[in-house]
């Protein structure tokens, strides 16, 4: 049985990024795979949340996920919080994961910076409890951006360590799904830097809710440099602006980087620019109004994650279960 589990969290506006990176990977994948779409919304919290703030953000994922062709009826979408076996999961793997293993987390040290003494344990244990979310399921699959690769391998580890503990082949080792290159957008301000929600600048990214003349004033700022596209993808070296924007053109008209610089050799950006933003309206623009017109009806996003909860929490209990028998927890 091949099950994926992945999930986004809710802080914030949704970019090109998560689409590109996450969510359009998913919708080919739910063909042929049993698959369960998570709001990761315990892992938000790890760092400080305005409460309405969060609610709102775990709504518009979830629309998210269904204006861009994830069937809510076929795939199980829910919100982390709603199943508690996550957090009880997350607590029997921290009694087994050796804090070396979490010394080594990079996303941790970039994260807390040089105030180590002040970040939260949450955010500290944050890998442990991604590994209950995707073992409470005995998810197999995990698609997710490069950045997340370290935190799969952990994930792994923890599965072995369990099996090897009890001394049972109880939990998969689940197998990182690891999208190509064109996924990593970046900022369109900064070729060199990721595509963020947390940066500053509203001109870095194109939000998934934002309307066309937005998208399109956004992709004319964006940062260039002045030498016109070069012939080959050789020519991309040391253009990291010039890079990102083909490769976003590439992954919007599922074309590879090579086709996509070969139809633009020697334009210059304007033109470009022009071809760009049309493509991003196209794809964008129907996800952003169907995205809209859901948050503008919680009561059924609402409903979508109730009954997510439901089918998620069903099989959560029952594994959840088996492994409080064997950890030797008596359930009188
Ligand atoms: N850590 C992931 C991210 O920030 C989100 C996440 C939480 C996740 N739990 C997960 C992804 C389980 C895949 C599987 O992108």
């Amino acid at each position: 049985m091949n099950r994926i589990f992945s999930g986004i969290q809710p802080t914030g506006n949704l970019h090109l990024g998560n689409y590109l990176g996450a969510i359009r990977n998913w919708v080919k994948l739910q063909r042929d795979y049993e698959c369960i779409f998570c709001i990761v919304d315990l892992h938000a919290i790890t760092v400080p949340q305005e409460p309405a703030a969060l609610r709102a953000a775990t709504r518009e994922v979830t629309a998210a996920y269904i204006a861009s062709g994830i069937d809510a009826e076929a795939c199980t979408i829910f919100n982390q919080s709603t199943v508690p076996g996550h957090s009880e999961l997350s607590w029997i793997f921290s009694c087994i994961t050796p804090l070396g293993w979490l010394n080594r987390m990079t996303q941790f040290k970039e994260k807390a910076g040089k105030q180590r003494d002040n970040a939260g344990l949450g955010l500290y244990a944050y890998p442990v409890l991604m590994a209950a979310d995707i073992l409470l399921y005995k998810g197999t699959h995990v698609p997710v951006g490069e950045d997340q690769k370290q935190h799969l391998e952990l994930a792994r580890d923890i599965a072995g360590a369990f099996n090897r503990r009890y001394g049972v082949e109880y939990f998969p080792l689940p197998e990182p799904q690891i999208f190509g290159t064109a996924t990593r957008v970046m900022s369109l301000r900064d070729g060199t830097k990721k595509m963020s929600k947390s940066d500053a600048s509203e001109f870095s990214r194109l939000n998934l809710t934002d309307g066309a003349d937005a998208i399109a004033d956004k992709i004319r700022k964006a940062k260039t440099d002045p030498h016109p596209l070069p012939e080959a993808a050789e020519g991309l070296a040391g253009r990291p602006e010039a890079e990102n924007l083909l490769g976003i053109y590439a992954a919007l008209t599922d074309k590879t980087l090579e086709a996509t610089v070969a139809e633009f050799a020697g334009a210059q950006f304007s033109t470009f620019k022009g071809a760009l933003s049309d493509v991003a309206v196209a794809v964008l623009g129907p996800i952003g109004a169907e995205m809209k017109r859901l948050m503008d009806d919680p009561g059924y996003v609402d409903g979508v994650l109730r009954r997510g909860a439901e089918k998620a929490g069903t099989m959560a209990a029952r594994h959840l279960r088996e492994v409080q028998d064997l950890v030797g927890f008596l359930r009188p």
